[in-house]
């Protein structure tokens, strides 16, 4: 990045803050638009490098585009190929049910102790548009911490429960399996990666400094490998009552960070000036970025926790989601400013939220 470049981008974030009504015209003629003229081409596009080196000139386009839009994309991820991890999750997917239901979640395999992460079929619900979707699950422990607190103690438990060490399919061949857990371990380490840099550049953006100590611990981030298959029946639960869209996940705004890949699938549109547009694909090397409402509640709602969905597409569309949610010992209550959350009302810590968000399936085995 030249330095004229980067001086000129400071002044435009002090330009952000002061008079916010003229520079986001400006802003988006400077940041490279697409070919087509969709709605949201001027959504900002950082560079993965600038990004994870904190290098401040990304703080205002990426403050603008989550204040305006609620997301934004990171590209030139280097050493990285979504299609890499598409055809590693489309093999997994395709292995013999029997091989699979080795690492299914507890409640659909009583066989297994693993409780969050691995595979979870849902395809039973054909009712519901939400679950109608398999998901391999993986999260950020390779081995469990012995227990050390008091069984009586529930956060205690439910911390150790948070902990939950991965599983990984065995099949007979080892190249699948060593390349299917090294891509998707690295695969978490860059979102991770990524959705921590975004944490400390809206915390410089937005002065609020404390920001990022909530998020240095991510007991319960998770990524979700994600396969919608093509529906064989339709139903009325399956259409927006927005707008009467046929859908293949209802609308909804996210809780934590979330960082997105779609592959080359359409099918997501997110909400802006009421009206549902299409967000252009993450294709083989970028990111899609956004935060959801209880992060946006502590930073005083300062940005947007955009509202979307995913239309139903006529193939088998995959996709990966990546959350971020602050450390399991976070308090949650209060935001940047001191004001009380809307979690806050119930819950102190993340723990506490955590605990009734995963409220659905069976806690604490041994
Ligand atoms: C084993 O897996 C690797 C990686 O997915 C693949 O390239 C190879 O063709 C597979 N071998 C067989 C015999 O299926």
């Amino acid at each position: 990045m030249a330095k004229s470049v980067v001086a000129l981008t400071l002044v435009l974030g002090i330009f952000v803050a002061s008079t916010s009504a003229f520079v986001p015209t400006l802003i988006e003629k400077l940041w490279p638009g697409q070919e087509s003229d969709g709605v949201f081409d001027t959504v900002a596009r950082i560079p993965y490098s600038d990004l994870l080196n904190d290098n401040p000139y990304v703080d205002p386009f990426i403050l603008h585009s989550m204040k305006r839009y609620g997301f934004f994309y990171v590209v030139d991820v280097p050493e990285y190929s979504a299609l890499e991890e598409l055809e590693y999750m489309q093999k997994f997917f395709e292995l013999p049910e029997e091989l699979k239901s080795d690492v299914e979640i507890s409640s659909h395999n009583p066989e297994n102790k693993n409780a969050y992460r691995g595979y979870c079929p849902g395809l039973d619900d054909v009712d519901s548009t939400l679950q109608y979707k398999n998901v391999f699950n993986i999260g950020p422990h390779e081995v469990r911490a012995p227990f050390t607190g008091s069984l009586d103690d529930a956060l205690e438990k439910l911390r150790y429960e948070c902990s939950e060490p991965n599983v990984w399919p065995t099949t007979d061949n080892c190249t699948f399996d060593k390349g299917f857990k090294e891509v998707f371990q690295v695969g978490f380490e860059l979102r991770r990666n990524v959705a921590r840099a975004f944490i400390r550049s809206i915390s410089r953006a937005l002065e609020m400094p404390n920001l990022p100590s909530l998020f240095n611990e991510d007991e319960f981030s998770a990524m979700g490998l994600r396969k919608y298959p093509v529906r064989e029946q339709i139903n009325a639960n399956m259409y927006s009552d927005f707008d009467g869209t046929l859908l293949r996940e209802l609308e909804h705004v996210d809780s934590t960070v979330t960082v997105l890949s779609t592959f080359n699938n359409d099918g997501l549109e997110a909400l802006y000036k009421n009206q549902y547009s299409k967000a252009p694909v993450t294709g083989d090397n970028a990111f899609l970025v956004n935060i959801g409402k209880l992060v946006d509640d502590i930073i005083d709602n300062q940005l947007t926790s955009v509202r979307h969905r995913v239309v139903e597409v006529p193939y088998t569309r995959y996709s990966i989601t990546y959350f971020l949610g602050p450390a399991f010992d976070a308090d949650i209550s209060r935001s940047m400013s001191g004001k009380m959350t809307e979690a806050g009302h119930k819950y102190r810590i993340f723990g506490e939220w955590i605990k009734d968000y995963l409220g659905a399936i069976e806690l604490f085995y041994y």
